[in-house]
């Protein structure tokens, strides 16, 4: 009997510190009534595990782990999960007869801008091409979608990706596991539709956006697809693939054609949300980066 209780007081003091003055009672038994400390330590460590349970510190930094039935959750947070292969079949009024937002509308499904009316905020065909300008207009925005394109035998193609922490010039990355990138397929056929595949982020969320400096462009992990609009090189745009986002289905090395590590891009887009005024925008200040060091 000692022996149990001695046990339990010891077992009840692993969930915290809470529950230290019931271990001592429990470890020197005669000094207390022990019916009534056992319910109070009982009541104390089921408190305690649901506390654990469900603001598990580790919470805010790791996805939620993945549940069967986690569609609901799934909609409510879809950005704690890997980006969806899926493509939104719906275009939403707002959209328009713009290419722009028809594509970006189709790839953003499962993401915080799945459904919210978008607008260009960064187009290299009014802005400069230097990364002043681009943290000018992108900073502060929240979740962005990034549209390049280059020429490729003389045929525009498009390349890009989604950045669910966007920018604020604060320094340093931003991490998340739902930024994907994306590049056109080609296809055989007659439809003039659009085409594109989806790479995940690997690894986990750090460096999804890796540099988020005011005199640094666009840097999706430090290798995967990175347009730095330093001066002399503006256009230039390098990719590889494999550490930071995955190869998908056709493992390619690069998002650019035939293996090329870089291409000198004809335009950037950049798309985010269009938000209320008194509305909040996710991540449009400076984020804690617990990924990457
Ligand atoms: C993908 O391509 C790389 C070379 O670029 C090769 O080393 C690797 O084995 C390939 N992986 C698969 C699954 O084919």
């Amino acid at each position: 009997m000692k022996f149990a209780t001695v046990l339990f007081g010891l077992l009840n003091f692993l969930p915290g510190y809470r529950n230290i003055t019931c271990c001592v009672g429990f470890i020197i038994p005669h000094l207390s009534n022990s019916a009534s400390i056992i319910s109070k330590c009982q009541k104390n460590a089921i408190r305690n595990s649901e506390i654990v349970k469900s603001y598990g510190w580790l919470d805010n930094f790791l996805p939620a782990p993945i549940e069967q039935d986690d569609s609901k959750r799934r909609k409510e947070y879809p950005e704690q999960y890997s980006a969806t292969y899926e493509l939104n079949k719906k275009i939403l009024p707002e959209d328009g007869g713009r290419e722009e937002f028809a594509i970006a509308r189709k790839l953003l499904k499962q993401t915080m801008l799945e459904e919210r009316p978008l607008q260009i905020v960064y187009d290299t065909n009014q802005h400069d091409w230097d990364a002043a300008s681009f943290h000018r207009c992108v900073d502060g925005k929240g979740a962005a979608i990034v549209m390049v394109t280059y020429k490729r035998d003389n045929v525009i193609k498009i390349v890009g990706g989604y950045n669910p922490k966007g920018w604020s010039s604060n320094g340093g990355a931003r991490p998340s596991v739902a930024a994907f990138l994306f590049y056109e397929i080609d296809h055989e056929g007659d439809s003039h539709e659009k085409i594109f595949q989806k790479l995940q982020k690997v690894g986990g969320g750090g460096l999804a956006c890796a540099r988020d400096d005011p005199d640094y462009g666009i840097s999706f992990g430090p290798d995967a697809l990175v347009i730095s609009l330093q001066e002399g090189r503006e256009k230039m745009a390098t990719s590889n693939l494999g550490p930071y986002y995955e190869r998908g289905p056709d493992n390619i090395s690069t998002l650019f054609a035939k293996g090329a590590q870089s291409a000198s891009l004809e335009s950037i887009q950049v798309l985010t949300g269009i938000y209320d005024e008194e509305e909040e925008i996710p991540y449009s200040g400076a984020v804690l980066d617990m990924t990457s060091g």
